[in-house]
């Protein structure tokens, strides 16, 4: 699992932080350095006067103060030790209470090891010393002497410096997460405008029929000056051609659809005509040639055929143009009763049965196209099966919904169908499917005027089982 990305919000807090504490550092320890720097400086200064002080006590008066490395007038905790031939011969200093006392062996170690290089180095002496400033100097060849002072006050006050601007620094970063915070989220909040806009066009339905696209970013959010505002801009723009071709394609649509139907209402009537003068010349009773009654019939049941495809034409333009529906109070189980009467007449071979439940079902809609939907569906059932197919039809209420549900028994559908099966012209490639003259436009229409009613067709069928599903919202 990959890790979530962090938000520009909290990379950005971050990002500041860290800055801040970079730079808190680099402050503190340039500061700390350079001060601790200075007063090593003055300690050095400090530490020749007392070497001098030692070195004068010592060629002079050798015999008068004990510890001879020391001297008079010299501060408290100065130390002073006489080397001789590589070790101290002199172990004794006065503490600050001027008491005399013996170093110890490591603190001995400790200093015998510092250089007579006579320049000042600090060393750590442990015990009741602490750390020192000191300096080797050789004064015979083989007699050193090696004066240190306390190094604590400068130690202390690099010590106090460095915890105050470690906690000024604490503070300066709470304070900035904090305002940075608030600053970030200040400074955000365009942009969660803008893609609240972004959001609420995505809800829209686009993909078909009238859309109003009227959805802006505000004009505050579109000042190309800021960063923000190109984005916004931009949306803007793009919702500006969006809603230009959406326009576009709407408009080209109706003009379809109108011709579509001005088309099928047009060929209405020469349909008739062909229709009407064949089945004259049918009903003249004159003796005809063999194959022109045959032409003749072929052109009557051809006619008859177009005849329907153009009302499912004119049907499904209509539908896709939104005419108004009927808003009857119908009752379902009448309706498939009566559909279901139909089916049973016309096709005798088929058993038909039909549960409905001892309520009747009723929905708000128009009852006739709602009673076409249900008799494509009984059609298909009887046309697409053989012979002795069982046929189902049943009603039933679940929530605010009526559920009517048309299952066979018979061969199924076409599994590489089943996808587009409520497409136009969708039919299935049987000799059977052919000879009843489909046109693969019967579920079309269904699933047009089940979605008209706000309902939904569902499908599901495997050989031996074919069930349609049609919800409709109840009254
Ligand atoms: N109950 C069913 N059993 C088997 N196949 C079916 C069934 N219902 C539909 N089909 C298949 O689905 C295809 C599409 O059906 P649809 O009703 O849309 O068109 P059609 O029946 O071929 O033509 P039309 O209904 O326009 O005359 C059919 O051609 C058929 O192959
Ligand atoms: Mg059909």
């Amino acid at each position: 699992m990959t890790r979530a990305p962090w938000s520009l919000k909290r990379r950005l807090v971050v990002g500041i932080v860290a800055l801040v504490a970079v730079v808190s550092i680099i402050i503190g320890a340039v500061s700390v350095l350079s001060l601790r720097g200075y007063l090593l400086g003055q300690l050095d200064v400090e530490v020749n006067l007392a070497t001098e002080r030692s070195v004068r006590a010592l060629t002079q008066r050798p015999e008068v103060s004990p510890p001879p490395g020391i001297g008079n007038a010299q501060a408290g905790g100065t130390l002073g030790v006489v080397v001789a031939a590589d070790r101290i011969a002199t172990p004794q200093y006065f503490d600050k209470q001027a008491r005399l006392r013996t170093l110890t062996n490591a603190q001995q170690q400790a200093l015998i090891q510092i250089p007579d290089d006579a320049t000042h180095h600090s060393v750590d002496l442990a015990g009741d010393l602490g750390s020192y400033r000191v300096v080797h100097v050789q004064l015979t060849d083989s007699i050193g002497l090696i004066v240190g002072l306390p190094q604590s006050g400068v130690d202390s006050a690099s010590g106090q410096l460095f915890l105050t601007i470690a906690g000024v620094s604490l503070a300066a970063l709470v304070i900035t997460a904090l305002a940075g915070t608030a600053v970030v989220r200040v400074a955000l909040r365009p942009l969660g405008r803008v893609v609240g806009t972004a959001r609420r066009v995505a809800e829209l339905p686009l993909a078909t029929g009238e859309v109003a696209l009227a959805e802006r970013v505000p004009d505050v959010d579109t000042d190309p000056r800021t960063e923000v505002g190109q984005v916004g801009a931009a949306l803007n723009l793009m919702l500006d051609h969006v809603g230009e071709a959406l326009a576009v394609r709407q408009a080209s649509e109706s003009k379809v659809r109108r011709f579509v139907a001005d088309a099928s209402h047009e060929l209405r009537t020469p349909l008739a005509s062909i229709r009407g003068y064949s089945e004259l010349t049918r009903m003249s009773g004159r003796e005809l040639p063999e194959d022109i009654s045959h032409a003749l019939s072929r052109i009557e049941s051809e006619s008859i055929r177009m005849t329907a495809l153009v009302e499912e034409l004119l049907l499904l333009a209509r539908l896709d143009a939104g005419t108004e529906l009927r808003h009857d109070e119908v009752d379902v189980s009448r309706l498939l009763a009566d559909a279901v009467a139909d089916a049973h007449a016309a096709g005798p071979e088929h058993i038909w049965h039909l549960e409905l439940p001892e309520t009747p079902i009723t929905v708000t809609g128009d009852q006739g196209r709602l009673h076409q939907a249900v008799a494509n569906l009984l059609t298909n059932a009887r046309v697409h099966t053989p012979a002795g197919t069982t046929v189902t039809v049943a009603a039933r209420t679940a929530n605010s919904h009526a559920i009517i549900t048309v299952a066979d028994d018979g061969p199924g559908i076409d599994p590489e169908l089943l996808p587009s099966l409520f497409e136009r012209f969708v039919r299935g490639d049987s000799s059977r499917s052919r000879a009843a003259g489909s046109t693969g436009l019967g579920l079309a229409i269904v699933r047009a005027i089940v979605e008209r009613h706000g309902g939904t067709l569902d499908v599901e069928s495997q050989p031996g089982a074919t069930r349609f599903e049609l919800r409709l919202p109840r009254a």
